[in-house]
């Protein structure tokens, strides 16, 4: 009898442990998000402050797109005004509050009287067939830097590599109108990207050839403050998260491999010759490369009566809520 109250009171014990625990998880990964956010936050105030082309502000400097027109409109071989005219960047015109730096052809090819007055002396107009991809896009980000979604080009893998924002986008003659893009996707990115195109042509991957998930769901070309210039959700999760919800939890039972390794310590993110996006032919060869059979490995041992045989080989038969369960601490049901 006393048994059985010893273990009622056992029990009301550890399941207020396990709530304890539960809120003390809860309350650290708010502070750890917390955190995260306040540090984005300054870095991107710090990214904003990088200096971007500073155009010069004097009106006598500059001759004002009209007179670009004159000369530059019969050109058909370029039709740059035409093409200018198209193109959103058009609607700087109709900002007549600004100062001729920020607006028509000028805003890009910097102050044109000189040029204009030398009769197109070339030397005296910013071109940007010889300008270094730190110099072109310093010329774009003197207006697109705000957002979150541009700010960080600075810090990106591609403007440290000398990738421009002309090498995916072209200002006069885009091939894609939206965005303005030099090629579609993701032929834009395999062109440098031989590698993804490679992985997205195995037989199970992401349907990013079929146009379902784009590059830029996972990565923002513009660069971040993750590996990979990769995109976080809206709470500064993992981007996986953001179509994966299921996956995300809280759980009672975490898996320690999803929750700190995360989702690439088991699948190949853009694609896989095994089924799921695993890294390995076989569920168990998977688990193995952290769980060992000997009992002296550790937290992360198997136990001795998993031996190899074949019952035992499908591992996730039994644990089939490998992600995290509410109700299972070695993962048998959801
Ligand atoms: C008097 C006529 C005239 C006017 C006005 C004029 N341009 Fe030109 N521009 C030219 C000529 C001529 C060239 C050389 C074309 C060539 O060699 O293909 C040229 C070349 C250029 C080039 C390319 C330079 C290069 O290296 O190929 C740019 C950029 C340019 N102009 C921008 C402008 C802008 C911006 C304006 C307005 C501020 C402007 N132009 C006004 C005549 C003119
Ligand atoms: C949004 C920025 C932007 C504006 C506005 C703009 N251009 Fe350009 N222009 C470029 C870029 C970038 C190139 C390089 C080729 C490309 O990306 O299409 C270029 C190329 C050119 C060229 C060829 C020489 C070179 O630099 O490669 C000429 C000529 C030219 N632009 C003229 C003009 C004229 C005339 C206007 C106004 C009617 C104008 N541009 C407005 C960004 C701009
Ligand atoms: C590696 C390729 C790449 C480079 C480099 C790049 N972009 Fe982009 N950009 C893209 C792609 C892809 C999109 C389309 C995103 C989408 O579809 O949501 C885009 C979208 C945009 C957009 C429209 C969408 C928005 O959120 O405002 C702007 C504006 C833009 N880029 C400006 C720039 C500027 C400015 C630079 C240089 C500082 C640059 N890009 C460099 C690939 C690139
Ligand atoms: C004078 C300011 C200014 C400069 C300089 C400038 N842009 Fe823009 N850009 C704009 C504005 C304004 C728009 C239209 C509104 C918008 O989409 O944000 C625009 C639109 C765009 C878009 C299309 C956005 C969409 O959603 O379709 C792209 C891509 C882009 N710019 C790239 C560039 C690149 C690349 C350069 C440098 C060669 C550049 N811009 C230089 C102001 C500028
Ligand atoms: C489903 C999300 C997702 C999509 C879609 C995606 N990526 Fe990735 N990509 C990732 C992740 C996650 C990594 C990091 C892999 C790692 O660090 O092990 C990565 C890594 C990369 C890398 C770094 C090299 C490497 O292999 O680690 C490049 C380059 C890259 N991706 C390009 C692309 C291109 C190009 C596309 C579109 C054709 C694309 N990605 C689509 C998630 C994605
Ligand atoms: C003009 C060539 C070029 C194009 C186009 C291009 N990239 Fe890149 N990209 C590079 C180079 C160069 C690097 C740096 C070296 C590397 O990691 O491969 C890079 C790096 C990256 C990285 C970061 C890899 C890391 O190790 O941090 C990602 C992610 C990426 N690119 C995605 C894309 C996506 C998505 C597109 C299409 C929207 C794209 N790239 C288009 C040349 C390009
Ligand atoms: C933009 C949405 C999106 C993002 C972001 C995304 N996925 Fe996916 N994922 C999908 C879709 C849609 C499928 C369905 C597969 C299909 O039919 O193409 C899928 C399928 C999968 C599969 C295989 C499922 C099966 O049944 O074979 C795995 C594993 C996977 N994703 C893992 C990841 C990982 C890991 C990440 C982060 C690196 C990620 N996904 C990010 C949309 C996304
Ligand atoms: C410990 C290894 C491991 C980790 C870490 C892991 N997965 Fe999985 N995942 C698996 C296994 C094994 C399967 C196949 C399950 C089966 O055999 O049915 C799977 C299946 C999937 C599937 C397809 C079936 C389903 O359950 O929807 C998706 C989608 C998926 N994982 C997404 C993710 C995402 C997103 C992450 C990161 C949050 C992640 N996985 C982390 C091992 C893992
Ligand atoms: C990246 C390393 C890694 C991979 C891969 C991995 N695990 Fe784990 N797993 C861990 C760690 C770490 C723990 C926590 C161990 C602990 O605290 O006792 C854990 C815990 C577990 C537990 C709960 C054990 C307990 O007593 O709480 C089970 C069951 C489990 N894993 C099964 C699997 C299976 C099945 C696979 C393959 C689908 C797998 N794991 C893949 C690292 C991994
Ligand atoms: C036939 C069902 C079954 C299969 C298949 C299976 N397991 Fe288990 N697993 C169990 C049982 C039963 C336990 C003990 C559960 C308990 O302690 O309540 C367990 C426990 C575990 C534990 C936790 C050990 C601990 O000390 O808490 C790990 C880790 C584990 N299994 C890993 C694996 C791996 C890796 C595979 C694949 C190689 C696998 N299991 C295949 C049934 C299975």
């Amino acid at each position: 009898m006393f048994g059985g109250v010893h273990m009622r009171v056992r029990r009301n014990l550890e399941l207020s442990w396990i709530l304890l625990l539960f809120v003390a998880l809860v309350c650290a990964s708010v502070l750890v998000s917390r955190s995260w956010a306040q540090q984005v936050k300054a870095k991107t105030q710090s990214a904003r402050q990088t200096k971007a082309y500073d155009r010069p502000t004097d009106p006598a400097l500059y001759a004002g797109a009209e007179t670009c027109k004159t000369c530059h409109e019969d050109m058909p071989s370029k039709g740059f005004y035409k093409t200018y005219e198209d193109s959103p960047h058009y609607v700087t015109m109709l900002d007549t509050k600004k100062g001729p730096e920020w607006h028509g052809c000028e805003a890009c090819h910097g102050p044109g009287k000189e040029h204009v007055e030398g009769g197109g002396d070339k030397s005296k107009i910013f071109t940007f067939k010889n300008a270094s991809a730190k110099e072109i896009s310093e010329r774009c980000l003197a207006c697109h830097t705000y957002g979150e979604e541009h700010s960080n080009f600075a810090r990106s893998a591609h403007l440290q590599n000398n990738v421009s924002c002309i090498d995916c986008h072209s200002s006069h003659h885009p091939k894609e109108s939206q965005h303005l893009m030099k090629e579609k996707q993701p032929q834009l990115c395999y062109g440098c990207h031989q590698e993804a195109k490679q992985q997205f042509n195995r037989p199970f991957h992401h349907r990013v050839n079929e146009r379902l998930v784009g590059c830029n769901d996972c990565h923002n070309p513009h660069g971040g403050f993750l590996n990979r210039q990769l995109r976080a959700t809206s709470t500064q999760d993992t981007v996986c998260f953001k179509c994966h919800s299921d996956k995300a939890g809280p759980f009672v039972y975490e898996h320690e491999a999803v929750k700190i390794e995360g989702c690439q310590s088991c699948h190949m993110p853009h694609g896989s010759s095994n089924p799921r996006l695993l890294k390995r032919s076989q569920v168990n060869l998977v688990c193995l490369e952290c769980h060992a059979f000997t009992t002296d490995a550790g937290p992360a041992a198997i136990p001795t009566f998993h031996n190899q045989a074949q019952k035992y080989q499908a591992c996730t038969l039994c644990h089939v809520a490998i992600h995290g369960s509410n109700t299972s601490k070695v993962f048998f049901t959801p």
